[in-house]
Formats: structure tokens, sequence, C-alpha cells
């Protein structure tokens, strides 16, 4: 119910649900992770049910996976698909530049890959994810578990010369143990608090043997469609710098939408 959601979940409502007007009949369509992507996930198989969408998807993770089945959206494999028309996904932090931070649900590897496969990327997330510079939030790296504390090393010394304001590497860790990702790999977490140059930060921390990817994402995302809790939408165009409103209205008491709510 909208007055059960927070503030903040009523912002990812609203982004998702504006997102979702995007996917066209036919299209094959990157579905990101997080609850976010969740809010469209479910918001895609009403469109599905109300207005016989149909358009097949790949998904980010297992989660979504399980999520667009239960919606009864048809999936397929990104070799299936071979490439894709759109990707909705959320992010953890973006800047004015269209820059992301992303895999605080430790599913930047298989986001990366899906969002770079596709002609479009709209990012959707609550206006509070919005930074003037990116870092504030952990970056997640994704390493192979063989010999991942070398990795770790690595990343520390490399993170010497960057510009940056913290250097602290932590391990992700789910019930005292590494948390897996859904390629069997490892997450680091790298606690920069202001990153001075995502562009080259990401190039340097791929370049180290371990590393699988990070997750900056630079030159990926062409919208950002961001939420408020009142359920207005801005709506920002990379290619034509150009902003838009609009207004989506928040889920009734009672409807469909009330289990998703954090
Ligand atoms: C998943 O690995 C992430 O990249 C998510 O897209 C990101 O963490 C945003 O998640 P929320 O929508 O839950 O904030």
């Amino acid at each position: 119910m909208s007055e059960q959601m927070s503030p903040a979940d009523r912002a990812k409502y609203a982004a998702a649900h504006r997102a979702a007007a995007f996917v066209e009949d036919g299209m094959r369509v990157g579905l990101g992770t997080g609850s976010t992507a969740a809010w469209l996930v479910r918001s895609l198989g009403q469109r599905q049910r109300d207005e016989g969408l149909r358009f097949r998807a790949v998904p980010t993770s297992q989660r979504t996976a399980e999520q667009a089945r239960e919606e009864g959206i048809a999936l397929v494999t990104l070799e299936e698909a071979g490439w894709l028309d759109l990707t909705i996904d959320g992010a953890d932090e973006f800047d004015a530049e269209f820059n992301l931070i992303k895999g605080g649900g430790g599913a930047l590897l298989r986001e990366k890959i899906v969002a770079a496969a596709s002609e479009r990327m709209i990012v959707i997330a609550d206006i509070g994810k919005e930074v003037g510079r990116l870092g504030a939030f952990p970056l997640p790296v994704e390493v192979i578990p063989f010999g991942w504390q070398a990795t770790q090393r690595l990343i520390e010394e490399t993170l010497e010369a960057a510009d940056v304001l913290g250097r602290e590497v932590r391990p992700r860790l789910a019930d005292g143990q590494p948390f897996v990702t859904d390629e069997g790999n490892y997450i680091l977490d790298l606690h920069l608090g202001r990153i001075g140059q995502p562009r080259r930060l990401a190039m340097v921390l791929n370049q180290i043997p371990g590393v699988v990817e990070n997750g900056l994402f630079v030159d990926i995302c062409d919208m950002v469609i961001a939420g408020y809790a009142d359920g207005r939408v801005e709506l920002r165009d990379r290619d034509r710098g150009a902003s838009q409103q609009d207004n989506i209205e928040l889920p009734r008491p009672g409807n469909l939408f009330s289990d998703l709510a954090e």
C-alpha cells in the first residue's frame, strides 16, 4: 500500500513504473536486479496482463529470473537474444555525467554484460541515489575466488596512486562466509569516499589479474529516470541533454504491489 511504502519505496516505484512504459511489443529487454528492478518486473507483469504486451527478457540474476517467471515474463538467455533493444536497471549511485556505481546486490557482472549488449540502458532510481561525485557507496569489485587475497593486495596497491579519498578494501560476507555471486565469484567492496576519475579507475581495476569486473558503469547509461516519494519522476536523457517531468499514480491500498514494499 502506498501508505505503508517508505518514501524511498514510493520513489523507486514511480521511477520503475515510468520506465516500464518504454518496453514495446516484440522487444528483447534486459531486466536489472535489486529492489527498484523488482518494481519494474512487477509493472511489466501487470502490463502483460492488462495490455497483452509481449516481449522477451534476459534477467541479470537468479533472483530477477525467479520473479520474472512468477510474473509470466518470457525469459531467454543472452545467447538466444543475441542483442537487446533495452536494459532497465537500478543503481547505487549516479552522477550528472550518467556514470554509475552498481553491484550493491552483487549482480554487477551480469548487469554490465547485459547493459553493454543493449541498444539503450535506462537507470531507475530514487532521487536519493544522485551524487555530485561517485564514491560514498562502496565500489563493488567482482574477483575470482582463486588467490583472492593476492588480488585484494594488488587492488590496495593500485588504490595508492588513485584519485580517491579512502582506500579500505573489505571482502563482502554473507553469514560470515564470502558472498558468492551468481557466477561463483567473490566481491570486494572498495570504501573510497570519493572517486575523482571514474573512467580511469574502472580501467585500472580491470587490468588487475583476478579482477573480473568492477561496479563503475561509464558510458553505458543513456537515460536516468529519477523518482520522488510524491510520484514525480524526472527523465534525463544523455543524448538530448534534456530533462522532462512526469507524474506517476502511486499504488492504492491493497493492490497487487503492496507485497514488494520493504
Ligand atoms: C545489483 O547488483 C545492483 O547493481 C542494483 O542495481 C543496485 O544495487 C540498486 O539496488 P536497489 O534498487 O535495491 O537500490
